[in-house]
């Protein structure tokens, strides 16, 4: 595996997405460009992501003599650069001369020109095109000291439904299925409505005119997409991997947005095995009239320990905005402080960068009015150029003790994008109640009230490493996954999971023998039924004497092992345990029946905590709100304290520390500001 390039010159990452191809016709701005990139405090800008228009104006007619210069004013401040490959948008000439490059969609609609992201992944002429830019890209900058790593497309997505993709999609079930339609049918389960296939021919990817009801083929079209998209990102890395062996790559991650769950178009734990540095595309949305700035920043630091969690490394933040989005319903400013905070919040959990979309604003066009680091004024005195710098400044004071700096967690949340699609594909319980990303988060929350870091996982990492495991709304499990978990109980881990876990196997096939059947014996229950509500419905779970409520899901449990830790109170299920905890060989495993309040996590994730030992980085006292994160290196550690409120905070630190930009030592009584962060440093 490649090490990323940062961690040799120890410098964090500042800068971000600079497409100076819009401004080639204005040599004052560029010039301008590097003047503004040093009083930002900035190192590192991404290019050419948009490029190829400039690159190769005419077929096979290419100009690099002006990226030539703008690397080498990047090179000219001490500047690196990480080299995008520009397939995500065309030049015109290219669909105009070569209409197979165009995407058909799910209605068999050939797409015009227009817009980016839609090429189609199996096109012949646009793999044969994307590897010779790749190469000529390789060739004049492969070399290049300022080169720092490669920045494969951007944001990979979608899927295209042309006659070459839907033969690769037979083809790739062929394999799947051992040419064996017998097997597939049965996956299928096509003898439903008739749906039987007797020929691959008759096969067509899912579609509004066509088939999309057989869920087996809905879930094998998006292992595909999967599937395909890394393997077009193979075929575009092949010659920077022969020409450039030492030179890491990267493609941009991003979210499921506005919602701000994990991403569910691809398979990222397949992709993540393919890249050296996992990056991704923050786009938060601060300051909403949906949720308070505190629990957005817990599902902020979801997202951030799902990325970090995928090479257990750290990640980079490839893009964000300094001040605001252009494509949230209401585009709000950052408050005063809130780009700083953000920004710190990406570093303690794992980030090695902090990077923008973009560099300057565009003159014309769709983002004209997205946030940036340089405005129309083109001035440094505004507050958001002024806070970036601000940044910049502390950046590269904090680098000697963030860089090579890891994260340790006790706790692993299981997200499986595999069930999520096929819950989401279910057709029964609430429509608009699963929200399983969701619900992730909101478990994840109570960690991070606690200040316990929480890795969150994929079925296909260790589990052995975690004391506790936490695997709410796992709708799909399969056989294999199943004897993962119960070795780790076996072992002495604990598990906790929820309603709608267990219920179908890798195939969407439900299990024979009842819902949880593979886990029945680790978590000691039979689900009986899954009542699901109505958004008015309420019901309570009575624990420790206290009643929480219930909303959306309430499962009616038989207890084979376990003992009910607390029961429903009204309905037809009045009393049956609705709460269970089973101690299995070394282990113990908690049912949790039902979908219930905060402040029943709350009361129930604390004494978990409590009772498994487990240590925030610094012990403090403090209001919610308020997050402490750490990055960890041998005997040392670097803490983050960090006032998620608008309001000021006074915490009570019950350890000394220092600050690690003003050498203060720290004890007792702390306050911190609206916004605030101190970063401080612990020996261990
Ligand atoms: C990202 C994209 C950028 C820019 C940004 C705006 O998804 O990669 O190119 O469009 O959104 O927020």
């Amino acid at each position: 595996m490649k090490k990323i390039k940062v961690t040799d010159d120890n410098r964090l990452l500042h800068g971000g997405d600079y497409n100076p191809d819009q401004w080639l016709d204005y040599p004052d701005i560029l010039k301008e460009d590097v003047e503004l990139m040093k009083a930002a405090h900035t190192n590192t800008f991404s290019i050419g992501i948009f490029a190829w228009a400039a690159l190769e104006p005419e077929e096979d007619k290419y100009d690099f003599d002006w990226l030539d210069k703008v690397i080498e004013r990047i090179h000219s401040i001490g500047g690196r650069f990480i080299m995008a490959t520009p397939s995500e948008a065309r030049p015109a000439w290219m669909s105009q001369h070569h209409p197979e490059v165009l995407r058909v969609d799910a209605y068999r609609r050939k797409q015009l020109h227009g817009a980016r992201h839609n090429h189609c992944f199996s096109s012949e002429y646009y793999r044969k095109k994307t590897q010779e830019m790749n190469t000529k890209l390789a060739e004049r900058y492969g070399d290049h000291p300022a080169l720092l790593m490669w920045h494969i497309s951007n944001e990979f997505g979608g899927e295209c439904h042309c006659d070459s993709c839907q033969n690769n999609f037979r083809e790739w079930l062929k394999n799947k299925y051992n040419n064996d339609l017998k097997e597939l049918n049965h996956s299928w389960w096509g003898a439903f409505w008739s749906h039987t296939i007797t020929d691959w021919e008759q096969i067509e990817s899912p579609s509004p005119i066509g088939e999309n009801a057989v869920h087996g083929m809905n879930l094998d079209w998006r292992r595909f997409v999967t599937h395909q998209t890394i393997d077009f990102y193979k075929n575009e890395i092949k010659p920077l991997r022969e020409l450039t062996p030492d030179v890491p790559i990267t493609t941009n991650f991003m979210s499921d947005n506005p919602e701000f769950v994990p991403f569910t178009a691809l398979d990222y734990s397949q992709f993540a095995k393919e890249v050296d540095v996992i990056s991704w595309d923050a786009y938060a949305p601060w300051h909403t009239d949906q949720e308070d700035t505190a629990t957005l920043a817990s599902r902020v630091a979801f997202l951030n320990d799902h990325f970090y969690s995928m090479k257990n490394q750290p990640f980079l933040l490839m893009e964000s905005t300094p001040s605001l989005v252009n494509w949230h319903d209401v585009n709000k400013a950052k408050r005063p402080g809130m780009h700083f905070l953000s920004s710190m919040q990406m570093l303690a959990h794992g980030s090695d960068s902090i990077l923008y979309f973009q560099w300057r604003k565009s003159r014309g066009s769709s983002e004209k009015f997205h946030g940036a680091v340089v405005d129309h004024d083109r001035s440094k005195d505004n507050r958001v150029f002024k806070e970036v710098a601000q940044l910049g400044k502390a950046m590269e004071d904090l680098s000697d003790c963030v860089v090579g700096y890891q994260r340790k967690a006790d706790v692993g949340i299981l997200y499986d994008v595999e069930s999520d699609w096929a819950l989401n594909d279910a057709q029964g319980f609430g429509l608009k109640t699963k929200k399983y990303g969701e619900t992730l988060q909101k478990h994840y929350q109570m960690f991070w009230e606690n200040n316990i870091p929480v890795d969150v996982i994929s079925k296909e990492t260790a589990f052995d490493p975690y004391k506790i495991l936490l695997i709410p709304m796992l709708y799909m499990l399969s056989e294999e996954t199943a004897e993962k978990i119960s070795a780790f109980v076996k072992n002495g881990g604990t598990v906790v999971t929820t309603y709608i876990t267990g219920l179908v196997d890798e195939a969407d096939l439900t299990h024979m023998g009842g819902w949880l059947k593979p886990l029945k014996e680790v978590f000691g229950v039979e689900p009986l039924e899954t009542d699901t509500y109505y958004p008015s419905d309420r019901n309570s779970v009575v624990y420790n004497g206290k009643a929480y409520e219930v909303r959306d899901y309430a499962t009616v449990l038989k207890l084979l092992e376990a003992e009910s830790l607390g029961s429903y109170e009204e309905d037809f299920y009045k009393d049956t345990p609705a709460l269970t905890k089973n101690t299995y060989e070394k282990g113990q495993a908690f049912y949790i029946g039902a979908r219930l309040s905060d402040d029943f996590h709350r009361v129930f994730y604390n004494e978990l905590i409590k009772t498994h030992d487990l240590k925030p980085a610094l012990e403090a006292k403090h209001n919610r709100g308020v997050s402490i994160q750490a990055r960890k290196a041998e005997g040392k550690q670097t803490i983050f304290i960090m006032n998620f409120t608008e309001e000021s905070q006074t915490l009570l630190l019950l350890e000394e520390v220092t600050d690690c930009l003003t050498d203060e030592v720290l004890g007792g009584a702390l306050e911190l500001a609206p916004y605030e962060t101190r970063v401080v440093e612990k020996r261990i």
